[in-house]
């Protein structure tokens, strides 16, 4: 079992937070509210759907999937509410052309195990546990006591992706990845007991010799717990067959090597830089390069210097993201079409990725470790003629004190 412990956000969905890497995966803010604010919403869906008739979305770093939850659940609100009208018949009938908008995801990761758990951790809670045993002071400090959700989270979803996994891994409904988990009592505060429930409904369903009376009984024990409306929107979407979701499960450079599609949105939510820079150097763009449509858009949190020069040097325009409930700057945006930056970079930030703070991450043959970038970043830094950040930091301020 991973050695992650996960806690309720402040938007009452999971984060984890990684021994090993001793990091967060997640936002304490809000690990869906991150993934809204961050990649969904200056991801102008509304334009993929009214120009593109299939939407391919590639997600790198998929962990437990709160991009794509997010996008699909941005997707689906709008394809049942605002698209389908409901004939005399009761029949639904899809007035425009929206029915006819197929979507593709491929989700990368290099661990199976998060991926499996992906479809189980809640999105909802209505508490905090009253001992949650945060992780880290960092998170203990701002980790409020209630929550305060932002954004609606559907959890049909759920449905989808538990049906999808079990369509691409043989071993999924055969593994016993979830009961080791929901047997650590203080683990199962943090799953969604109708994704568990329905994902044990499938298991039986596959055994051979279940009878159909025993799936009826399981299928009524759903009914009870109130979550028909969740099922039957699932098998609704998942017959209307407009979306797919693959699994990749190894290092993203592998992926996208062997890759020949063409993608309209790219999420880009590896480790911080200093922690995985190989999915962040001048290198591994240009692949991403390659593999962005003209009219696409690869969305990330790094407001780096070194990161946003790596992306110029690669051929993307570039621009920031704003979010407009904080008020800041929260992520970076590159694109093909220069009309898409709605926020440029500023003159200050365009001066920083002009000094060492500005030197990117090089990996020519997309195959280095982490360390070997990081300490040949590092050896090119020291030995650069180029002004630090800090002295062009102060630099700045003093120009501007007497503007
Ligand atoms: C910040 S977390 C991503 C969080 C995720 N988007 C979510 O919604 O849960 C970073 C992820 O990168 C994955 N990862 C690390 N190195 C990778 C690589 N070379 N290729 C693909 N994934 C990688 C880790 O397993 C981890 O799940």
């Amino acid at each position: 079992m991973k050695d992650f412990c996960p806690y309720i956000t402040n938007d009452g969905s999971v984060g984890l937070y990684s021994k090993e890497f001793n990091d967060i995966y997640h936002s304490t803010f809000g690990a869906y509210a991150e993934a809204c604010e961050k990649f969904v919403l200056p991801a102008d869906i509304d334009f993929y759907m009214q120009n593109f008739s299939e939407i391919n979305v590639l997600d790198i770093c998929y962990g437990i999937g709160y991009n794509s939850k997010s996008f699909l659940n941005f997707f689906f609100e709008k394809f049942f509410k605002k698209n389908v009208n409901v004939n005399r018949h009761n029949d639904t009938i899809y007035s425009d052309n929206i029915s006819s908008r197929k979507i593709y995801i491929k989700a990368v990761d290099t661990d199976k195990e998060l991926i499996f758990l992906s479809p189980f951790f809640t999105c909802n809670a209505k508490h905090k546990p009253e001992n949650q045993n945060l992780p880290t002071e960092k998170v203990e400090h701002l980790c409020t006591g209630k929550i305060e959700k932002q954004y609606d989270y559907d959890n049909f979803i759920n449905y989808l992706l538990i049906e999808k996994l079990a369509e691409n891994f043989p071993d999924f409904l055969n593994s016993d990845f979830l009961e080791l988990y929901l047997r650590e009592k203080d683990k199962s505060l943090f799953f969604d007991n109708a994704g568990v429930k329905y994902y044990r409904f499938l298991q039986k369903k596959r055994m051979s010799g279940a009878s159909v009376r025993s799936l009826n009984a399981l299928l009524h024990n759903i009914y009870y717990l109130n979550i028909s409306s969740r099922y039957k929107k699932a098998q609704k979407a998942l017959k209307m067959d407009v979306f797919n979701i693959d699994y990749y499960i190894e290092d993203a450079r592998k992926t996208l090597m062997e890759d020949n599609k063409i993608y309209q949105l790219i999420f880009l939510d590896a480790f911080t830089p200093e922690k995985c820079p190989c999915l962040w150097s001048v290198d591994f763009f240009k692949l991403l390069h390659k593999h962005l449509d003209e009219n696409g858009r690869i969305l990330t949190y790094s407001n780096s210097a070194r990161i946003r020069n790596a992306f110029l040097a690669a051929g993307f325009y570039v621009g920031k993201i704003y979010n407009e409930r904080a008020g800041n700057f929260t992520g970076t945006i590159a694109v093909k079409n220069k009309s898409f930056i709605k926020y440029p970079l500023s003159d200050y930030d365009l001066r920083l990725m002009k000094t060492r703070a500005g030197i990117f991450y090089r990996d020519e043959n997309l195959n280095t470790l982490n360390e070997a970038i990081i300490a040949r970043n590092k050896f090119e830094v020291e030995n650069s003629p180029l002004m630090s950040s800090s002295k062009f930091i102060k630099e700045y301020r003093k120009e501007h004190q007497n503007v």
